[in-house]
C-alpha cells in the first residue's frame, strides 16, 4: 500500500468523503496523490531529506514547457538561512510601508521575519522569464506554475505536507533581487514543506464539478 493510499484511508473516517473514497478504491496511487492533495498551514519538523526534496524539485522540473525555455529557479531555505531570509523581508516590508507614509510596527515586522519559519523547508519557486522569447511570458509562467503543483503532488506522494504561498514578498523588487532575479522575474510561489500538525481539512471531492465543466455542442 502506498502512502498516498494511506493518507486516503484516513481520509475515510471522514463520512462526507467516504462514497467518494470507496469509488477512489481502484484509482492508481499516483492519481490519488493528484486528488488527495491538500495544503497544511502547520508544518513541523521533520523536514523532507535531502533526497526527497531532490525528488520534489525533479518533479517540479518535469512540468510541461513551452517551447522548452527551462524557466525555473529553485531557491531552497532551510535551518537557520530561514531566519537570515527573514530578516530581508522584515527589510522590505518596511520600505513597503515607509512608502506608504506607514511606520512599520514591531509586531508586523516579527511577523514577516518569522514567516519561513513556518515550516522546516522553504522552496522559493521562480520564473525566469524572456521577454523577448516567442513564447508569451505568461505561459512561461504558466510553466512555472505547473512546476509547483507537481512539487506539491510529489511531497503528497510522499506523505510530506505541503502548501503553496505567495503574498506581498513575491512581488516585491528587493526580494526578487535578494533571490538573485531580475525586477521582471517572477516569483511564481512559495512551497513549504514538513510534517502536517493534523490532517488537511478535507474538501469534497467533486465539488462544483457540474458548475464548472460542460460539454461544448
Ligand atoms: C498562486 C497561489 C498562491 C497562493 N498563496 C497563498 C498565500 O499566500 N496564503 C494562503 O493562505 N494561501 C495561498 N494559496 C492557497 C493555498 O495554497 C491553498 O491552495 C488553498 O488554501 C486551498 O486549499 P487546498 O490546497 O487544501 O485545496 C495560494 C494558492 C496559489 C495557487
Amino acid at each position: 500500500m502506498g502512502r498516498a493510499w494511506l493518507v486516503i484511508e484516513k481520509r475515510g473516517a471522514d463520512p462526507a468523503l467516504a462514497e467518494s473514497l470507496e469509488t477512489m478504491k481502484e484509482t492508481p496511487p499516483s492519481l490519488a496523490a493528484v486528488i488527495n492533495r491538500r495544503s497544511s498551514g502547520r508544518l513541523k519538523e521533520p523536514g523532507p531529506t535531502e533526497e526527497q526534496l531532490e525528488t520534489i524539485i525533479r518533479a517540479g522540473m518535469s512540468a510541461p514547457d513551452h517551447g522548452r525555455l527551462r524557466p525555473w529557479r529553485f531557491v531552497i531555505f532551510e535551518g537557520e538561512a530561514r531566519g537570515r531570509f527573514g530578516d530581508i523581508l522584515a527589510a522590505a516590508l518596511a520600505k513597503r510601508l515607509e512608502n506608504q507614509g506607514i511606520i512599520p510596527a514591531d509586531h508586523q515586522l516579527n511577523k514577516e521575519r518569522n514567516k519561513l519559519l513556518r515550516a522546516p523547508c522553504v522552496v522559493a519557486v521562480c520564473a525566469v522569464i524572456d521577454h523577448d522569447n516567442r513564447i508569451p511570458w505568461t505561459e512561461q509562467f504558466a510553466a512555472v506554475a505547473a512546476t509547483c503543483e507537481n512539487m506539491l503532488i510529489a511531497a503528497t506522494a510522499l506523505g510530506i505536507g505541503s502548501m503553496w504561498r505567495t503574498g506581498e514578498p513575491s512581488y516585491d523588487a528587493s526580494v526578487k533581487e535578494a533571490l538573485g532575479l531580475r525586477e521582471n522575474d517572477m516569483i511564481t510561489g512559495w512551497i513549504y514543506l514538513g510534517s502536517a500538525e493534523k490532517a488537511p481539512t478535507s474538501a469534497s471531492l467533486d465539488e462544483g464539478f457540474d458548475s464548472h465543466v460542460s460539454y461544448w455542442s
